[in-house]
C-alpha cells in the first residue's frame, strides 16, 4: 500500500468527470489499497480517486469513530437509485480544501448500487453521516466540490483563501 498526494482545490483536475472502471481487476484492488491508505494517513472519512489524480469512478469512505473498529467501505461505479425527500444539513470539509468547512444540503438518505472490490454488485442504504459522505464522494467522480454547493460568493471566498495556502505549501516544500 502506498500513500499519494491529494490534490488540492483549485485545480482542474478536480473538475473533470471520472470515466467508469471496465473490469474490476488487480489494478483496481491496488488503487483502492492505496486510497485507503492515503485517507487513513490524513486522516479523512472518505476518498475519491480523481483527488489523487486517476479519474476512474472509484470512492472509499470509513465513518467508524476513533476507537470503533475500521469499516473500510470502497465503491466502484457506484449509482444513486434513491433518495429521500427529507433533506439533511452537515458541516462538510474535504482533503482537496483544507482547513475549510461550510454547511451544505443534501438527501438524508440514499440508496445506492455499485461493484465491490470483489466486482460484485452490490446495494445499500445509507443515513446520516455514510449517506453525506457517499453523496459528498460521488459529487468529485462529476468534478464537483463542496464549495459548489455554496453561493459564488461564499465559494470565491474559500477558492482565494485556498489559492493563498497553495503557493504557501509551493514556497514550504521549494
Ligand atoms: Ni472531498
Amino acid at each position: 500500500m502506498a500513500m499519494l498526494p491529494i490534490i488540492w482545490a483549485p485545480d482542474p483536475r478536480l473538475k473533470v468527470t471520472s470515466e467508469p472502471v471496465g473490469e474490476v481487476d488487480a489494478a483496481i484492488v491496488k488503487l483502492i489499497d492505496d486510497m485507503l491508505a492515503t485517507m487513513y494517513a490524513e486522516p479523512g472519512i472518505g476518498l475519491s480517486a480523481i483527488q489523487i489524480g486517476v479519474p476512474k469512478r472509484v470512492v472509499v469512505v470509513d465513518v467508524a469513530r476513533k476507537g470503533e473498529e475500521p469499516q473500510p467501505l470502497a465503491l466502484i461505479n457506484p449509482v444513486i437509485t434513491a433518495r429521500s425527500s427529507d433533506i439533511a444539513v452537515f458541516d462538510e470539509g474535504c482533503l482537496s480544501l483544507p482547513d475549510h468547512w461550510a454547511e451544505v444540503e443534501r438527501p438524508a438518505e440514499i440508496d445506492i448500487r455499485f461493484l465491490d472490490r470483489a466486482g460484485k454488485q452490490q446495494s445499500l442504504h445509507a443515513d446520516d453521516i455514510l449517506s453525506r459522505c457517499i453523496q459528498h464522494e460521488m459529487d468529485h467522480l462529476d468534478g464537483i466540490l463542496f464549495v459548489d454547493h455554496l453561493s459564488a460568493v461564499r465559494r470565491g471566498i474559500i477558492l482565494r483563501k485556498l489559492t493563498k495556502q497553495k503557493k504557501a505549501r509551493l514556497r514550504e516544500n521549494a
